[in-house]
């Protein structure tokens, strides 16, 4: 029986239940400072290294959904009806487990630092955990950093631990056993999205809190109060995707991974963008709706999302007011969001067949890294002339946003090398791109213009393709 005041979960077969004192306490400093296991590990603190991996289950009918997180920026509330993993967790018995003992045999054990992290995320791959089913055990330790670069041994202990199902039964019986908690001291958790939007018309003023991947590092890097905080990771409509003839609809609360393989159907490049976002354990967490409404201007997906003319729904009390996506971004750092608003689904149509995509991320390394620029193409096409094009680009402003001139000059052109190369050069008319660390705004200019030019080179054969 957990208390009312505290947050409980299960943990080596048995319920926890810890005391909720600050709602934006971290799980990694719950294991370290007061459950006293030190196996888990902080490296960086804001979701980069992987050394603070453990594996998080939650109920799914009558099995365990599991997942790879990291414990460095995720809060103790979230935790709540959740089942945790640790480092410890996996030779309590005095065994290793097979990971452990494949890493042993194959010395891929290094620095006592970034081994626990390694063998969750690998760990997570053996139980078939949320975003590792085939997926190579390259991408599921991307979100792992070795800085002694002894990668070989850890990828072939992952290679020898094929998937194999947990028998999770009694791990289902201990989670229904829990009571869901609304609320504690200075954080709610709604159940459903009437809640939610009740809850913001009496706190407008409270942070909502998905995934947590960048509000974590306003905690850990920033030493921020967050005042009241509103989880949303348990709102069961705002999860939900919707697919149908004419598009995806995408929940707030979507994780990453969740909607991957749905909007890689939508077009394989959203697919390929979505890998690149982050390591495993971020994506496992982050929310698209979370990467929209904080507004970042190098987040990944609404470059994407506005190329491709998605909408995004926004619910206050019991209105809604539905915008195209880049009408949400104002200003650097200002979204169109009121107080007690909260962003609720994003609408993708799907494209048209005789669309032209594409869509590229470039960044200082392929994973687990921010981007320098993000230019996303939906050029439709009839008899080789551009008949419509949406261009939109992150890093290039201090918001997401599309490219009129470039636009403007597209639409009716044939698609040519010489139209490619016309418009390259109008994009500095667009935009004033950002210069800082991760690329010059030169850098920005070239590099999106380069894109365009890309664009041409690898549609030559699809151009003749999709004109028949
Ligand atoms: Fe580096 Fe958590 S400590 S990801
Ligand atoms: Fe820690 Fe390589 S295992 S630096």
């Amino acid at each position: 029986m957990v208390p009312d005041s505290d947050i409980g979960f299960v943990l080596d077969g048995e319920i926890v239940s810890v005391a909720a004192t600050e709602p934006s306490a971290t799980v990694l400093d719950l294991l370290r400072y007061r459950l006293r296991r030190t196996g888990t590990k902080e490296g960086c603190a804001e979701g980069d290294c992987g050394a603070c991996t453990v594996v998080l289950g939650e109920l799914d009918g009558d099995s365990v959904r599991w997942r790879a997180v990291n414990a460095c920026i995720l809060f103790v509330p979230m935790l709540h009806g959740k089942a945790l993993v640790t480092v410890e967790s996996l030779s309590r018995d005095g065994t290793l487990n097979p990971v452990q003992r494949a890493l042993v045999e194959g010395h891929g054990s290094q620095c006592g630092f970034c081994t626990p992290g390694f063998v969750m995320s690998l760990y997570a791959r053996s139980i078939g955990a949320e975003g590792t089913r085939a997926t190579p055990v390259k991408d599921v330790i991307a979100g792992n950093l070795c800085r002694c670069t002894g990668y070989g041994p850890i990828l072939a202990a992952g290679e020898a631990n094929p998937a194999h199902a947990a028998d999770d039964g009694a791990v289902v019986a201990l989670l229904r056993s829990i009571e869901p908690r609304r609320s504690g001291s200075g954080w709610f958790a709604p159940r459903d999205s009437d809640e939610l939007a009740a809850l913001l018309l009496e706190h407008p003023e409270a942070r909502i809190v998905a995934g947590a991947t960048d509000v974590g590092l306003w905690v850990t890097k920033q030493l921020r109060d967050l005042g009241t905080m509103i989880f949303v990771g348990d709102v069961a409509d705002l999860r939900r995707i919707e697919e149908d003839d004419d598009g995806l609809t995408i929940g707030a609360a979507v994780r990453y991974s969740e909607a991957r393989d749905a909007l890689a159907r939508l077009h394989p490049d959203l697919g390929e963008l979505v890998r690149r976002i982050g390591g495993l354990q971020v994506r496992n967490a982050g929310t698209i709706g979370g990467n929209i409404a904080n507004g970042s201007p190098i987040g990944d997906m609404p470059p994407a999302l506005i190329a491709l003319g998605a909408e995004l729904t926004l619910r206050r009390g019991s209105g809604r007011r539905t915008m195209p996506l880049e009408q949400f971004f104002r200003s650097y750092g200002v979204q169109d969001r009121q107080p007690g608003e909260f962003v609720e689904r994003v609408r993708i149509p799907r494209p048209a067949p005789d669309t032209l995509i594409r869509i590229v991320k470039l960044s200082k390394r392929f994973d687990s890294d921010i981007s320098a620029l993000c230019g996303a193409f939906a050029l439709r096409l009839e008899g080789g002339r551009i008949a419509s094009a949406r261009v939109a680009f992150g890093g290039m402003a201090g918001i997401p946003a599309r490219a009129p001139g470039c636009e403007a000059a597209l639409t009716g052109a044939t698609w040519s090398e010489e139209t490619a190369e016309a418009v390259a050069q109008a994009l500095a008319h667009d935009y004033a791109p950002l210069n800082d660390l991760r690329g010059s705004a030169e850098y920005r200019i070239a590099a999106a213009g380069n894109l365009l030019r890309r664009l041409w080179l690898e549609s030559e054969e699809s151009v003749s393709v999709l004109d028949g």
